[in-house]
């Protein structure tokens, strides 16, 4: 045996034996092999990379799948194909013990700031494709794998590359455009073109625009970055598969292998034979392929497998075979297989033929991602028999045939409904498995359909998914055979057989469709109560899929002149598969003045300053701080109850778990258990009582976190449960349960304002909650430093002082000796502001009281449980308006759910009620809020704070306006608009207005006039798609609604003898370029480089009394107090200039130091006349405005709800832009998270309190396919803004709001859609305009047949909070 057998392995009957001893597992890891003596089955491979190789590029974003931020590269030698496969893998779910003789590549791997960036890595940052950065290591990883398989992809390759991949700041649009340049349309010459230039940029600027509105423009701007600076990709440069494994991928076949954990053992078999011999002996065993099923029960489950059996070498369940009937796959094929070769036989096979095959290829492009499709088996899908396994309903339908195997012998089964016997159970005994899969090709006149229908086209599972096969008599439309098979409909896939048996022999006629849709709604009901909910909406989509089938089987019969009628023209769109178009985008700002140097900075589209960093893995967040010697791990132990009494606490099993340490609770809080950012409202740890799920109770302490987690799942709790249990807005004002005060704001008189109108109408809307969804969840690491009480905590956090503070108290020491420092965040979005302070204060409580250093990232399910999000918002209106359109009234309530404790829920309340009008002059105003308490986590702060909520609601009753006036809403809203020198209902005086400039700039730039009669055009010729327009502009107030918290901006510059400067300031770093943009401003003023600043990091020991890093004020305050401190120091230089004017910074530095002058200093700043009072309504909230106007136009499926965002124009005045790239970035991310916000992210709670969304498997923000296709972000030119730094504005959350042009386009194209059915005027449409809310308020013949049960009548599985 050579050395590439690596060590010892098991034979045979070692693997038989249960006390035979374990193998070493031997892999690859950036060309460097690793020999692991003792792999644990149970630890994925991201935290063998995270903490064993202390490899911490590769983040850790949901251990579910669901982000990308753990991909890598998993090469490995392929025996029957004679080559090397590379795939992106999900590091957070690949078992480590999956990994024998891979080859792993990790973001670190293929470069690094030190040496030489990959140009996957440099491309991203250069085009300012990341911000927080904590996704882009894994974007990274995605775009690599692709690049390994495919030098020289299209646009479509890099799309479906990363399907997988999340990125929360950005909106993608800087990652697609970078990465573009590595297509065949678009590839760069690595600076090669003519006259040694780009020949993106170089004599042929067009080339940067696709688009056509930068031709419009007519003012073709500056890029953004040059393409010319890019390096060339060097193909035959990359890290090569190791050697010593491809000549023994070479030589023989897998070996077996036995590995033993603390609880699981793991076997790999190298036979079938072995295989069946072990199902045999262990009938219990786990099958383990792809992991993505098992990994996510074992994690989020809680489920434990004692024996592992990993078949995925056994050649017989990963051959391919073609028969006369179909094709077999090996139950073991991964689903990437399935679909190259699917897709082979497609291109190969006449049409007829492939018909199921072209159904599988549709319903895996929508499948995960292709990291979960590179490792996922076809076997696995059947095997778990998910309900809404989106393989199984085509299957069925197909008549697919399984070969199922045990040591007794075989079986052939047609994969029917009898499969499925119950909830996720098939019929195979413990002892068999399953071997293969056929899948048959179609014959001469059957036809074969699969739909599936997610709240998010991509990586998302189904709401329904369907597969639908109809085979007619010879020559006929006479149906012959039938099969409608669902998912979601039921616990397992069913079949619509008494349907299919009732068409049998018809006519593929409109009376068969009616038939059909009576038969269905009848034989596919769903309890009102069904687990999932949206049950009217799942219900109408069985017949609106069948529907779709009936079109598309008729367009087929036609053209085969089988079927006489052609299908009518305006309803093919209904047939047709979502085609996507790669989006194409421009950007529009100002080039710096003529003749400002060139050193200076200011302006420029400086790239951030972390961004190569952040792309080769470099950049440090909390959690890749290296663990302590005597490190414990954290984790919480929380409520299961929202309302109750807490009777006994039994830790005892927990206690006695391996690792164990301790367990914290209240009583164990040395100081105050009282906390909460604005009113001690809240315990750090419940004592008796708690009031909502997710009420963090205690913690537990050990050595590592897999024991830490374990043990608390161990501690059991009873509880006495209490009512009433509050839960939505309607339940808080049934029970009169408010927090106090509530806020108004009125000005005018309403009575009059009323009297004078010519109409009135009332309304309401719902506006749903968000959750941050930041990449990096909450993570804290306190380490006590052994005297004075003294303690450093490193945070992610936006409020180190809240969190030195809240900790200090906890701890009862005073906040000197409590150092908070903060380094970066992996996105912040409001939601670590005050919430990530509790976290902080229960770790500082563990590691003061075990004096030893603590950490605790929480896993996101627990963030999403206990940190609570975005305010969801219910508004009552009444509005009064002229024939005109003009309002000359209105009344608004709002009521905001904010949970079990104020934290910021009024600030937030006032917010919305200081942008109640939005951008529109109303004479007569009130508006009057309510804080909801209910017993759910608190509601904190979140990007707009209060401002989207309230602009929305105010954008409904101006939509209500337009449609019961029959006028076009873009009138209505333009007459409107304030002008300059109008007062708001808070008496503040708008000037320097550029509503109207942005206005008429976006409606321009959009070419309004010739979209909307395109729209018109569209909507005549198509009856099941609508297409809808908006222009909604934003009026954002900046500044502090709480006046303290506008008054400390610090900094600190400390210039050293060398001349090198080192910045701090209050703020901190979440990804928004707040520290680029303060070095630009130290450069600019003090006349260096910005290359000779460093920003370290935010800590209280050097600012103190910081605000927190919020309310897009950030760079206004920080930036002015930069200023500050750097002119103090510029002041104390200048004698050394006087005296040497042809100095260097250095010489005049040196100067100084010798002559004893002190070269620290802080700098302060407080923004001017701010202050307002509720009881007066006078004084100024605002420091001055940010404005904005966004286009948006999209298209409906009205069948199916799905929405597509074709165009949006976005013009925003952030006056004169101190970094454009980064504003454009906050622009475009804030858009995005808005088009989240508005039109897909969804928290559902159970009526007892219970989230389910907890991870991106049921929660989904924007993915890469939601960006609109064609995207202008224009920022206003020539609008200087003389009440913040250098000129500019603030840009954080104003842009938004501009999301809600999405919204309101969706409603547009609804009200086209409603207008077939004969209804016009308003109609509510709450937030956010889902698939199924879309699709609900489509109203047809389809959706009169699943009529919503009585309200009242049942108890909803979700309620709207
Ligand atoms: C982020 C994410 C997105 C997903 N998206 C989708 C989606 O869009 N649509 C969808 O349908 N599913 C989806 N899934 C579910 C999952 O990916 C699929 O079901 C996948 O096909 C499972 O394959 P696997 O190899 O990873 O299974 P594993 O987790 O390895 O195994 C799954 C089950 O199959 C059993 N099994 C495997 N092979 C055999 C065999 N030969 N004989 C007997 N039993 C066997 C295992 O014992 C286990 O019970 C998603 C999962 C994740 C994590
Ligand atoms: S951490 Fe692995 S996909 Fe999110
Ligand atoms: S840059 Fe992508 S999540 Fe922050």
């Amino acid at each position: 045996m050579s050395d590439l057998t690596y060590g010892k392995q098991t034979n045979r009957n070692n693997l038989m034996d249960p006390n035979m001893s374990g193998d070493e597992l031997v892999f690859f890891v950036n060309g460097k092999k690793i020999i692991e003596k003792h792999p644990d089955p149970e630890m994925t491979l991201l935290t063998y990379l995270r903490r064993k190789l202390v490899l911490t590029g590769s983040k850790l974003g949901c251990a579910e799948g669901g982000c990308g931020a753990c991909t890598v590269m998993l090469s490995k030698y392929q025996p029957h194909l004679r080559r090397v496969l590379h795939h992106s893998v999900n590091g957070c779910l690949a078992p480590l013990c999956s990994l024998h003789h891979c080859a792993v590549t990790t973001v670190e791997g293929i470069g690094s700031v030190a040496g030489k960036l990959h140009p996957v890595q440099e491309r991203i940052a250069k085009s300012h494709g990341s911000q927080c950065g904590f996704c882009t290591p894994g974007i990274v990883m995605s775009m690599y794998a692709l690049l390994r398989n495919n030098p020289t992809p299209c646009m479509a390759d890099i799309e479906e590359a990363f399907q997988g991949n999340l990125c929360r700041c950005t909106g993608y649009r800087p990652i697609l455009e970078g990465y573009k340049t590595f297509t065949k349309e678009r590839r760069c010459c690595g600076g090669k073109g003519k006259e040694n230039g780009c020949c993106m940029t170089n004599g042929d600027k067009t080339n940067m625009y696709t688009d056509e509105h930068a031709y419009r423009t007519s003012v073709l701007p500056a890029p953004l970055y040059d393409p010319a600076d890019f390096q060339p990709l060097d193909p035959t440069q990359e890290i090569i598969f190791p050697p010593e494994l491809m000549s023994l991928g070479k030589g023989q076949s897998s070996p077996q292998l036995r590995f033993r954990g603390e609880r699981v053992l793991w076997l790999q078999p190298a036979s079938l034979e072995q295989l069946l011999d072990l199902k045999t002996q262990y009938p219990n065993a786990k099958m383990v392929v792809g992991n993505t099923e098992v990994g996510i029960e074992m994690k989020f489950k809680n489920l434990l497998y004692p024996v592992i059996l990993a078949p995925a070498y056994i050649p017989e369940l990963n051959t391919v075979q073609h028969t006369d009937e179909g094709i077999v796959f090996g139950a073991s094929c991964s689903l990437t297989l399935l679909g190259d070769v699917l897709k082979a036989a497609v291109g190969k096979l006449p049409p007829h033929q492939t018909e199921v095959f072209a159904a599988v290829l549709e319903q895996l492009r929508w499948f995960a991602g292709l990291q979960i499709r590179n490792v996922a088996a076809i076997g696995g899908n059947i095997m778990t028999a998910s309900p809404i396994s989106d393989l199984n309903p085509v299957f069925m339908a197909a008549g697919c045939k399984l070969t199922l195997m045990s040591k007794g012998g075989e079986r052939v089964v047609v994969m029917d409904e009898k499969f499925f016997p119950g909830y996720r159970r098939t019929i195979l005994t413990p002892e068999e498995v399953l071997l293969c899969v056929l899948i048959p090709y179609t014959k001469k006149g059957q036809y074969f359909a699969a739909y599936k229908q997610s709240p998010r086209r991509e990586d998302d599972i189904s709401i329904v998914t369907s597969g639908m096969s109809v085979t007619f008599a010879e020559g006929s439309s006479v149906v012959k055979h039938l099969a409608l098979s669902y998912g979601g409909m039921a616990a397992t896939t069913v079949l619509a057989k008494n349907t299919a048996s009732r068409l049998l022999g018809k006519q593929w006629k409109e009376e068969l469709l009616q038939d059909a849709c009576s038969s269905l709604a009848e034989e596919m009901t769903l309890h009102p109560s069904a687990p999932g909910g949206m049950v009217t909406y799942r219900r109408t989509l069985t017949l609106s899929l069948f529907y779709k089938f009936y079109l598309t089987v008729q367009q087929k019969l036609a053209s085969e002149g089988v079927y006489k009628d052609v299908v009518r023209a305006d309803y093919i769109s209904a047939t047709e598969i979502y085609h996507h178009k790669s989006p194409s985008s421009v950007q529009i700002f100002q080039a710096v003045p003529d003749g400002q140097k060139e050193e200076d900075v200011v302006g420029r589209p400086m790239m951030h300053l972390s961004a190569m960093k952040q792309a080769t893995g470099e950049a440090v967040y909390c959690d890749d701080i290296p663990l302590y010697e005597n490190e414990l791990y954290l984790c919480l132990i929380t409520s299961t109850k929202a309302h109750a009494h807490i009777l006994s606490i039994d830790t005892s099993e927990a206690e006695s778990m391996p690792g164990v340490v301790s367990c914290v609770f209240a009583k164990d809080i040395p100081g105050s258990n009282m906390t909460g950012p604005a009113v001690y409202d809240e315990t750090v740890l419940a004592d008796d009582m708690v009031t909502c799920v997710g009420h963090i109770i205690g913690a537990v302490v050990a050595d590592t976190q897999a024991h830490a987690q374990r043990a608390a799942k161990a501690v059991r709790i009873t509880y006495q449960e209490l009512q009433p249990v509050i839960v939505t807005i309607q339940d808080a004002i049934t029970h009169q349960s408010f927090f106090q005060p509530v806020r108004t704001i009125q000005r005018g008189d309403l009575d009059q304002g009323f009297t004078q109108a010519d109409h009135i109408l009332e309304g309401e809307m719902h506006m749903g909650g968000q959750e941050h969804f930041y990449l990096e969840t909450n993570v804290t690491v306190a380490v006590p430093k052994g005297e004075d009480g003294e303690m450093e905590l490193f945070v992610s956090t936006q409020s180190a002082t809240k969190t030195q503070s809240l900790v200090a108290k906890a701890l009862g020491v005073p906040a000197s000796r409590v150092v908070v420092r903060v380094k970066r965040m992996g996105g912040g979005f409001g939601g670590k502001e005050s919430r990530s302070t509790t976290l902080s204060t229960v770790v500082a409580v563990a590691a003061y009281r075990l004096k030893r250093p603590v950490r605790c990232m929480l896993d996101r399910d627990e963030d999403m449980l206990v940190t609570g999000g975005r305010h969801p918002f219910y508004g009552r209106y009444k509005v009064g308006f002229m024939k005109s359109g003009k309002v000359v009234a209105l009344e608004v309530t709002y009521y905001n759910n904010a949970g079990n404790s104020m934290d910021l829920s009024l600030s937030i309340m006032e917010r919305a009620l200081f942008h109640m009008e939005n951008s529109y002059s109303i004479a007569n105003i009130r508006g009057r809020g309510y804080m909801c308490k209910t017993h759910l986590p608190s509601n904190t702060a979140f990007r707009g704070f209060g401002g989207p909520q309230g602009m929305l609601i105010a954008e409904s009753w101006m939509s209500d306006v337009a449609l019961s006036l029959r006028l076009p809403a873009e009138q209505v809203r333009r007459l409107n608009m304030y002008s300059q020198g109008e007062r708001t209902p808070y008496s503040q005086i708008l000037d320097h207005i550029t509503l109207d400039r942005c206005w008429d700039e976006c409606l321009e730039i959009s070419q309004v006039n010739q979209r909307r009669a395109g729209i018109e055009q569209y909507n005549r010729k198509h009856r099941w798609t609508k297409r809808g327009l908006a222009v909604v502009p934003t009026k954002f107030g900046i500044s502090y609604t709480a006046l303290f918290l506008n008054l400390s901006a610090g900094a600190l510059v400390h210039i050293y003898t060398d001349g090198s400067v080192l910045l701090t300031h209050g703020g901190t770093e979440m990804g928004q370029g707040l520290h680029t943009k303060m070095v630009q401003v130290a450069s600019r003023t003090l006349g260096i480089p910005g290359s000779k600043i460093h920003i370290t990091e935010t800590s209280t020991n050097t600012v103190p009394n910081t605000s927190p890093t919020a309310a897009s004020a950030s760079s206004d305050l920080n930036g002015a107090a930069v200023h500050n401190a750097c002119e103090i120091l510029l002041h104390r230089l200048e004698p050394y200039k006087t005296k040497n004017p042809n100095g260097s910074w250095e010489d005049w530095v040196r100067a100084a130091y010798f002559d004893r002058v002190s070269l620290s200093a802080n700098g302060f700043y407080k923004t001017p006349d701010l202050g307002y009072d509720f009881e007066t309504n006078t004084g100024r909230p605002f420091n001055y405005f940010t404005y904005g106007v966004a286009c948006s136009e999209v298209e409906i499926d009205c069948l199916t709800g799905s929405h597509k965002n074709i165009h949006t124009s976005i013009v925003m005045d952030v006056g004169n832009s101190l970094n454009p790239a980064l504003d454009i970035g906050q622009v475009e991310g804030g858009f995005m998270q808005g088009v989240g916000l508005y039109t897909l992210e969804e928290l559902k709670y159970s009526p007892q309190g219970y989230l389910f969304t907890r991870g991106p498997g049921m929660y989904k923000i924007p993915a890469f396919g939601d960006i609109p296709t064609d995207l202008t972000v224009s920022l206003l030119r020539d609008a200087p803004n003389d009440k913040a730094i250098f000129s500019s504005k603030a840009v954080g959350e104003p842009p938004l709001f501009l999301a809600a042009s999405v919204f309101f386009a969706i409603k547009d194209a609804i009200t086209a859609a409603r207008k077939e059915s004969g209804l016009s005027g308003p109609f509510r449409l709450d937030s956010p305009a889902t698939p199924e809310r879309i699709r609900n308020t489509c109203e047809d013949r389809f959706t009169k047949l699943c009529p919503p049960a009585e309200p009242g009548t049942f108890t909803p599985w979700a309620v709207v909070v």
